[in-house]
């Protein structure tokens, strides 16, 4: 099992490390301005929107919004896993990779992904050698899949039975609550736990990277529920995941197009006809994270969907997620299949050229998206398209400033019958907008709270920490993201060397990762110099706050009743 490398190892490489170095000779970068930029390696693009700063080290992409740091780089790059990276960064600058090889150390996370990818052995196996097995073969049969296909997205079978999985793998009590937080088990009102998946089809879900993170099990028959889900855990998220990309991405050097279909059934059996740039979502809506995601790998998505009114409903909410992410190089299309079709359906009885042909002449973003508003007003009367001006004006707020938001609204003043100039004086204007981002001072405005812009200026110049003073009190707050300002203040009074790549690295699987990220990238109008005023005050006002808070505490508890060392706080 490998062993967990130290973070003070990957600070230390962090900042001997030059991303430049690291990104320039895969990405040509060209000098713009404080940073350095290129076409984004990531999407397809024809203005560089790929920038890299030597300052924070750290890339970011304000086309498809891929960002990270050196070793971020080149996990997405080259495909790399995290030590794979690490080692990589390690030898361009000739220092050696110390591995503390104790188990304990390695991280839980490990541990799940590990148990899980023996199961999906375990379940592969099964289909070959389990008494039963036949039964399984055929049906998988007679769906049209070939032994490659199987092999290939690792098809499985859980035989029939409560405990076949708890009996082999949950040999400890650590082991069983290993399985159980892998969400294997199930467990019922009297306390019994059992194998979640019984008699039951298995495809393994893979993250972007290969790791199984989870499964999805079906029946062989009719019976409910057709298909049984991981739950979440703490490596599985429903709304992060997306069944088959990591199969297309394997299976095509460079994807120029993904379709996005329901079901697991649907990948596969695209899949055995050739069509290999298919995903699915896991029974859940396309959610704002599967789009970056997608965008990340290929320029255009199509969505596809069923022709009924579940399919456009789900189609309708796909594209208000997609709102923000409109604009760029990248496009969306809809496209619907006829009613009571499915993909699986049509390319086995059409075949992969007309599923293809279908997908060609999907229906474009702004078509759809007018298409669908329209069929709420009557259209023909006045009052009808006054009334699409009004719905529409909420869902265009969402849409990137941008050429892409102008034209959507000059398509809405032609569906409108109105002219763009009256239609600018009911809707915001874009420029208005780009205005008051630009103007917003650095500090304290724009809603943000105190913690989130210490946190903002602590991480984007860590620099700072040296002359700040002591704030200990902090903790005792009880604020949104205290915590994560507490630990960066500890971390930094420790090893105040660290840059913003080490901050946010350090952050890497942490459910304030993408947080920090965005803050990163907050603009701040102001030079280290005017900012270092800017964070002591900002933490002498979250320090007194912290007193005044515990103050009132005391005296309400009352002088009675505190404690001999609360008495002594108390009364100084
Ligand atoms: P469908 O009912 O359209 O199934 O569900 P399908 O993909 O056509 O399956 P086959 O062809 O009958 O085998 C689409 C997706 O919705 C989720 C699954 O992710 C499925 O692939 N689903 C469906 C569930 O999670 N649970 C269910 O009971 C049914
Ligand atoms: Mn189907």
């Amino acid at each position: 099992m490998a062993g967990k490398i130290p973070p003070q190892f990957i600070d230390e490489l962090l900042t001997r490390v030059d991303i430049v170095d690291i990104i320039d000779p895969r990405v040509p970068l060209k000098k713009a301005g404080k940073n350095l930029h290129a076409c984004c390696p990531f999407h397809n693009e024809k203005t560089p929107s790929f920038t890299v700063s030597a300052d924070k080290q750290f890339y970011h992409c304000f086309g498809c919004g891929a960002h990270g740091t050196a070793i971020g780089f080149l996990m997405e790059y080259e495909q790399m896993s995290f030590p794979e990276s690490i080692h990589e960064l390690a030898e361009t600058v000739g220092m050696a990779v110390p591995v503390t090889q104790s188990l304990s150390a390695t991280p839980a996370t490990q541990n799940l992904y590990d148990l899980l990818d023996k199961v999906s052995q375990y379940y592969a196996h099964q289909l070959k050698n389990h008494p039963q097995h036949e039964q399984f073969s055929a049906y998988l049969q007679k769906r049209g899949l070939s032994p490659q296909i199987i092999e290939h997205f690792n098809i499985g079978m859980a035989p029939d039975g409560w405990d076949n999985v708890l009996r082999t793998f949950g040999t400890s009590e650590l082991a069983r609550n290993q399985l159980s937080e892998a969400g294997l088990l199930s467990s019922n009102d009297s306390g019994r736990t059992y194998d979640r998946f019984r008699n039951r089809v298995m495809f393994p879900i893979r993250d972007r990277r290969g790791r199984v993170i989870g499964f999805g099990g079906r029946v062989l028959d009719d019976s409910s529920p057709k298909y049984l889900n991981s739950p979440e855990t703490p490596v599985f998220h429903k709304g992060r995941e997306l069944y088959g990309l990591f199969q297309a991405r394997k299976a095509n050097r460079k994807l120029e197009r993904i379709v996005i279909v329901e079901g697991y059934m649907d990948v596969i059996a695209l899949a055995e006809k050739g069509v290999t740039n298919s995903v699915a979502t896991l029974g859940t809506a396309t959610t704002p994270d599967h789009l970056h995601q997608l965008l990340r790998s290929a320029a255009e998505i199509v969505f596809c969907f069923d022709g009924d009114r579940a399919g456009r409903e789900a189609a309708w909410r796909a594209a208000e997620n997609a709102l923000p992410l409109l604009g760029g190089n990248h496009q969306l299309k809809f496209m619907f299949l006829a009613d009571g079709e499915d993909p699986d359906s049509v390319v086995r009885q059409h075949g992969a050229e007309a599923f293809n042909n279908l997908v060609a002449g999907a229906k474009n973003y702004s078509d759809f998206f007018f298409d669908s508003l329209e069929t709420r007003v009557d259209i023909d009367s006045m009052d009808g398209r006054a009334r699409l001006v009004e719905i529409a004006k909420p869902y265009l707020r969402h849409v990137p400033v941008g050429i892409y938001r102008d034209m959507l609204e000059q398509r809405l003043a032609e569906r409108a019958q109105t002219t763009t100039s009256t239609l600018n004086r009911h809707l915001e204007k874009p420029a208005d907008v780009a205005r008051k981002k630009l103007n917003k001072p650095a500090i304290n405005t724009g809603g943000f709270s105190p913690v989130r812009t210490a946190i903002t200026i602590l991480l984007q110049h860590p620099g700072l920490i040296t002359d700040i003073g002591v704030f200990d009190k902090l903790a005792l707050l009880e604020l949104p993201g205290i915590n994560i300002l507490v630990q960066m203040l500890e971390t930094l009074t420790e090893h105040p060397h660290l840059n913003t790549a080490a901050l946010l690295e350090r952050a890497r699987d942490t459910d304030y990762e993408g947080h920090l990220q965005r803050l990163a990238l907050q603009p701040l109008t102001l030079s280290p110099e005017q900012l270092k005023p800017e964070l002591a005050g900002l933490l002498l006002q979250l320090q007194q706050q912290a007193i005044a808070d515990r103050h009132e505490y005391l005296e309400q508890k009352g002088l009675r009743n505190l404690t001999e060392a609360e008495r002594i706080e108390y009364l100084g």
